[in-house]
C-alpha cells in the first residue's frame, strides 16, 4: 500500500487534495532518506487511521442533514475533518521524525561498536600469530641449546716429556734425522700453545762473534714475539742464534760444536733445538757443515745435499734488511706488466764446476760416475744469442763491471751493490737466476739473495736448475710466484717467457710480492716464519689474534620498540624472527686444527699467511642444501621450513646455507649527542641486532678495531647520521650472509682515471659502475677488522690518521686486495644522509682532495690498484615482480 492508493480511495475534494499533496510532498522531502524498513512498518498504521476517519464522517453527515440538505454541511465538515486529520498526522510525523533521529544515532553507535570489535579481533589474531612465532622460536632455541649442550670436547691426554737425560737413542746416521726419530713431541702437546725458549746469545762465547746488526734485529723481534717464554722447563722449542759470524776464520767448527753441546738445555743431543743462521752477506762459508748438530734443526740459506735433512732442516732467507716495514715508496708499481727488458742477468763465475770438483771429491763421495754436465757454457751461449737477436730487449752480463761479491765455488757471484742490482731489476719483467753448477749445492745464499731482490721489486724470478730447494719449499708453492726451469731447457726459456699472458704474469708478480712481504722482508717476518714453519710441521695452531676492549651501548632488539614510521614500515610484513631473541655470540675457534692440519697450504699461500689464529673467517666451505634438512645441526631456519614460499614465509625464516646468526653495530660518532641519540633510537627494535658498540673518535682507524665486545661475525658499520630503514638493514644483512667475504652496503662510489693528470680520482658522481661501498653504512666480516688493524701495512693507517679521512677507502682496498672481488651494493639508495642532520665533515673540497691523495697513496703501497668495478646491484628477488593476490613480496619497498 502506498500514498497513491490512499488518494484514490478517498479522492474527492480539492482541499483534501491540497492537503494530501502537501503531505505527500513532505514525505518525499524528508522521508526519502529514511530506510525502507521504517517505511514498511509505519505506513500501514497511518493509512488505517485515515480511512476509518473518512468513512465515519460520511456516515454522520447522511444521518443529520439527510441526503440533500446534508450535502453542504457535509462539505464544510469534511474540510474541517480533513484539516484536523492533517494536523494530527503531521504531529505524528514530527514524533516519528524525532524517533527516527534517535534510532539513527543508535545505529551510528552500534556501528562504532562493530568497528571496535573488528579491531580487537584483528589484534587478537596478531597476538596469536606472535605467540606462535615465539613458540616456534623457543622451540628453535631449545633445539639449538640441546645441540650446543653436547658434551664438551675435553683436552687430549697431556704428553709428558721424556726424562731429561734418558733421551732417544742417537740416530745411527747423523744426517738421518727426521721429525719422527729426532723430535720429542711430548714437549709440544697440541694445546700447549707452542712455547719457545730463546737463548740469549750474549751469555755464550759464540755470541761475541755475531754480527751486531743481526744480533740486535734478532733480539728486538724475540722481545715482541708471542710464543717466546722465559721458562725453559716448559718450552717446546729452543732457539739458538749462531750466525752471521763476523770473522768466520776465528771460530773453528770444533769450538762452535763444543759450545753448542754445552748449552744448558741441549740434553746430550740437542733435540727440539733449532740453530738459526741469519746473514746479511752472500758469504762463502758453511761453518755448520763440519759441526755435529745432533738432533737440532738447522735453519740457514746455504745447504749441500749431504747436509740437508728434508722435512727437518729449514731453508731460510738471508736477512737483507732489518727495517720494521718495507719502504713502499721505493717499490716500483706492478703495472705496466711489461718492463723495458724481457729478462736480465748479471753475474760472474769465479770457479768452474770441474776445478771445484777436484776438492769436492775428497769428501763428497756420493758423486759417482761421470761428473755431471756443466750447462753453464750452453746457458751463456744461448742467452747471448737471444740478446744479439734483438727480438726482445734483454740484458745478460757474465762478467761484473766491478769486483764480484764473494761466493761459493761454482756459484754465480752477484755484481754491484744492492741498490744497483735493484735498479736493473726494476726494469726487468723477468729476473734470471742461474743455480750453482754444482748440483749438490741445494741452495746458496747468493741464489736466495737474487730470488728475494727480484720478488721485492716485482721482477718475476726464473730459476734455471730444478734441483734447487727454495726457502720453505715444503709449505710455499713457489710455482705460483716463480718459474723453475731445468737447465737443459735453457734454449726454450725465451719462448716460454714470451708465451705467458699478462694476467698470469701479474698474478705471479702479485703472489711474489705477497711472499716477500709476508715471509722475507723484515727480521720480524723471518723469525716468525721459522717458528711458524716448525709449528705447522708439528700441527700446533697459531696463537689467537689480539682484540681490543670496548664499551657496549644498551639496546632492545625485537619489534616492540619500532614506532617511528620512517624506519620500520614494511607494511604488514615482519622483518624476520623479531620477538626479542636474546643476543648470542657466533661460535668461534671451530677451525683451530683445520687451519694447521688440512688447510695449511692455503693459509701459507694466501694473505694474511699462517701467523694468526682467527676466531672465524669468511672462507668456511659452504654446506649443501641437504645439510639444512638432514640434521647437520640446527639453526638454519630455511624458508617455509624448507618448502619455500613468498614474502610471508620468507620474513619468518632466515634462509641461506648458514646457521642462524646476528650482527653488531659499530657506530662512529662525532660527539653530537642528539644525532647519536636519534640514531640509537632508530636502531632500537632491529631484529638480529646483537649489540651496539661505541668507539671513541680519537682515530678513524678505531672504527675497524676488532673489539672484544663484537661477538658476531657480521659487523654493521654506520655513521651516526646515516639514516637507514630497518627493512634496508635487514636486507643488507641477508645479502651479506650469502657473500661473507665482501663488503655489503648502501652508498656506492668509484675510482676514476684522471686523464690529464694520469692518476686516480675518487668519484661520488652518479655512475653505472662502482668499486667501493662506503663503510658509513655497510656490513663486513669481523675478520677484516683484524686484518685492517694488525696485518694491513701501518703506512695506510698512518695516512688515515694524518688526514682524518679515507678509512673507508682503505677498507675497500684491503677487502678487494684479499678477495679480488668488488663490493656489493644493495637497494637503490645512492646516498643516505639525513636531511635534518648537521652536515658531516665530508662535504667540502678539501675532503675530496684528500681522498684523491689517499687513493693514489694506497695504490703505491699495494703496488697496484686493488679496486674492481662492478655494474651489479642487489634487490630482493620479488622486487618489482607482479604477484598473484595471495602472494606477498619479500620486502615491500626494496
Ligand atoms: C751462516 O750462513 C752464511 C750464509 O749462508 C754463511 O756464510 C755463514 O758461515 C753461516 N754461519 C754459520 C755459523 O754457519
Ligand atoms: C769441512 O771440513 C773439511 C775437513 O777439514 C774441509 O775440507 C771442508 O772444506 C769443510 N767443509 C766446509 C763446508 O767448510
Ligand atoms: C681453539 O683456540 C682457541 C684460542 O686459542 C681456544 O680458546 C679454543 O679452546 C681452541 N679450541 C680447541 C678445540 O682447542
Ligand atoms: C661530477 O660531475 C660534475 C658535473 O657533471 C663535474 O663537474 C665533476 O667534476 C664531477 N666530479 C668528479 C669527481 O668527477
Amino acid at each position: 500500500m502506498t500514498g497513491y492508493t490512499m488518494l484514490r480511495n478517498g479522492g474527492v475534494g480539492n482541499g483534501g487534495q491540497t492537503c494530501m499533496l502537501r503531505w505527500s510532498n513532505r514525505i518525499r522531502l524528508t522521508w526519502l532518506s529514511f530506510t525502507l524498513f521504517i517505511i514498511l512498518v509505519f505506513f500501514p498504521l497511518i493509512a488505517h487511521y485515515y480511512l476509518t476517519t473518512l468513512d465515519e464522517a460520511d456516515e454522520a453527515g447522511k444521518r443529520i442533514f439527510g441526503p440533500r440538505a446534508g450535502n453542504e454541511l457535509c462539505e464544510v465538515k469534511h474540510v474541517l475533518d480533513l484539516c484536523r486529520i492533517r494536523e494530527s498526522v503531521s504531529e505524528e510525523l514530527l514524533q516519528l521524525e524525532a524517533k527516527r533521529q534517535e534510532l539513527n544515532s543508535e545505529i551510528a553507535k552500534l556501528n562504532l561498536k562493530i568497528e571496535a570489535c573488528k579491531k580487537s579481533i584483528e589484534n587478537a589474531k596478531q597476538d596469536l600469530l606472535q605467540l606462535k612465532n615465539v613458540i616456534s622460536q623457543t622451540e628453535h632455541s631449545y633445539k639449538e641449546l640441546m645441540a650446543q649442550n653436547q658434551p664438551k670436547l675435553s683436552l687430549p691426554i697431556r704428553l709428558l716429556p721424556e726424562k731429561d737425560d734418558a733421551g732417544l737413542p742417537p740416530p745411527k746416521v747423523t744426517r738421518g734425522c727426521r721429525l719422527h726419530n729426532c723430535f720429542d713431541y711430548s714437549r709440544c702437546p697440541l694445546t700447549s700453545g707452542f712455547p719457545v725458549f730463546v737463548y740469549d746469545s750474549d751469555q755464550f762465547a759464540f755470541g761475541s762473534y755475531l754480527d751486531p746488526l743481526v744480533k740486535q734485529a734478532f733480539q728486538a723481534t724475540v722481545r715482541a714475539n708471542v710464543y717466546v717464554t722465559e721458562n725453559a722447563a716448559i718450552a717446546c722449542l729452543y732457539v739458538v742464534l749462531v750466525g752471521e759470524i763476523q770473522e768466520p776464520a776465528v771460530l773453528q767448527p770444533a769450538d762452535l760444536e763444543k759450545q753448542l753441546h754445552s748449552l744448558p738445555h741441549w740434553r746430550t743431543d740437542g733435540h727440539n733445538h733449532v740453530i738459526i743462521n741469519l746473514s746479511r752477506k752472500s758469504d762463502t762459508q758453511n761453518l755448520l757443515y763440519n759441526v755435529s748438530t745432533g738432533r737440532a734443526m738447522v735453519a740457514q740459506s746455504t745447504f749441500y745435499a749431504a747436509q740437508y735433512r728434508a722435512g727437518f732442516d729449514l731453508v731460510v732467507s738471508p736477512l737483507v734488511h732489518a727495517m720494521s716495514e718495507p719502504n713502499f715508496m721505493e717499490i716500483p708499481p706492478q703495472v705496466p706488466v711489461k718492463r723495458k727488458y724481457l729478462f736480465t742477468f748479471q753475474g760472474e763465475k769465479i770457479e768452474s764446476l770441474r776445478s771445484s770438483l777436484q776438492e769436492a771429491r775428497s769428501f763428497e763421495e756420493e758423486m759417482e760416475g761421470d761428473p755431471p754436465a756443466d750447462y753453464d757454457d750452453r746457458i751463456i751461449a744461448t742467452l747471448k744469442a737471444v740478446q744479439d737477436s734483438k727480438l726482445d730487449q734483454v740484458l745478460v752480463e757474465f762478467t761484473c763491471k766491478n769486483q764480484p761479491k764473494p761466493s761459493l765455488p761454482t756459484e754465480w757471484a752477484l755484481c754491484g751493490e744492492r741498490e744497483d742490482r735493484l735498479e736493473l731489476l726494476k726494469l726487468s719483467t723477468f729476473a734470471l737466476i742461474i743455480t750453482p753448477g754444482d748440483p749438490s749445492l741445494l741452495i746458496s745464499s747468493g741464489c736466495a739473495t737474487r730470488l728475494f731482490e727480484a720478488l721485492e721489486v716485482g721482477a718475476v724470478p726464473v730459476v734455471l736448475g730444478e734441483q734447487v730447494q727454495l726457502p720453505y719449499h715444503d709449505m710455499l708453492q713457489w710455482n705460483e710466484a716463480a718459474l723453475v726451469v731445468p737447465k737443459p731447457r735453457v734454449t726454450e726459456v725465451h719462448f716460454l717467457l714470451r708465451s705467458l699472458s699478462d694476467s698470469d704474469l701479474l698474478a705471479m708478480r702479485r703472489q711474489g710480492r705477497f711472499l716477500w712481504e709476508t715471509y722475507f722482508s723484515t727480521a720480524d717476518s723471518i723469525f716468525n716464519t721459522v717458528l711458524a714453519m716448525i709449528r705447522t710441521r708439528i700441527q700446533i695452531p697459531a696463537a689467537p689474534i689480539r682484540e681490543e676492549v670496548a664499551a657496549e651501548i644498551p639496546h632492545r632488539s625485537g619489534k616492540a620498540a619500532g614506532t617511528d614510521p620512517n624506519m620500520a614500515d614494511n607494511g604488514d610484513l615482519d622483518l624476520g624472527p623479531v620477538e626479542t631473541e636474546p643476543p648470542y655470540a657466533s661460535p668461534k675457534y671451530l677451525r683451530n686444527f683445520t687451519l694447521t692440519v688440512t688447510d695449511c697450504y692455503r693459509s701459507w699461500n694466501s694473505a694474511p699467511g699462517p701467523f694468526h689464529l682467527f676466531p672465524h673467517t669468511p672462507f668456511d666451505p659452504v654446506l649443501p642444501s641437504e645439510a639444512k634438512f638432514l640434521g647437520s645441526g640446527t639453526g638454519f631456519r630455511p624458508i617455509g621450513g624448507g618448502a619455500g614460499g613468498s614474502g610471508k614465509e620468507f620474513q619468518a625464516a632466515l634462509g641461506g646455507n648458514v646457521q642462524r646468526e646476528q650482527f653488531t653495530v659499530v657506530m662512529l660518532t662525532y660527539e653530537r649527542e642528539e644525532v647519536l641519540m636519534n640514531s640509537l633510537e632508530r636502531l632500537n627494535g632491529l631484529p638480529y641486532l646483537n649489540k651496539v658498540v661505541r668507539t671513541e673518535k680519537n682515530s678513524l682507524n678505531n672504527r675497524f678495531l676488532p673489539w672484544n665486545e663484537i661477538e658476531t661475525e657480521a659487523i654493521l658499520s654506520i655513521d651516526d647520521d646515516a639514516h637507514l630503514r630497518h627493512d634496508e638493514i635487514m636486507f643488507g644483512f641477508r645479502v651479506w650472509r650469502e657473500a661473507r667475504d665482501r663488503i655489503v652496503g648502501f652508498p656506492g662510489r668509484y675510482h676514476a682515471w684522471d686523464i690529464p693528470h694520469q692518476s686516480w680520482l675518487y668519484n661520488s658522481n652518479y655512475s653505472c659502475e662502482l668499486s667501493m661501498v662506503l663503510t658509513g653504512a655497510a656490513f663486513f666480516h669481523k675478520y677484516y677488522a683484524y686484518l685492517y688493524s694488525y696485518v694491513m701495512p701501518q703506512a695506510i693507517r698512518d695516512m688515515v690518521d694524518e688526514y682524518i679521512n679515507c678509512e673507508d677507502i682503505a677498507m675497500n682496498f684491503l677487502v678487494s686486495h684479499i678477495t679480488r672481488k668488488p663490493p656489493i651494493k644493495v637497494t637503490s639508495r645512492w646516498t643516505f644522509r639525513c636531511p635534518g642532520c648537521p652536515q658531516a665533515l665530508s662535504h667540502d673540497d678539501s675532503h675530496f682532495h684528500e681522498r684523491h691523495k689517499c687513493i693514489n697513496f694506497f695504490v703505491k703501497v699495494y703496488g697496484y690498484m686493488p679496486l674492481l668495478y662492478t655494474q651489479f646491484r642487489v634487490d630482493s628477488v620479488l622486487f618489482k615482480t607482479r604477484l598473484p593476490h595471495d602472494k606477498t613480496k619479500c620486502f615491500k619497498f626494496i
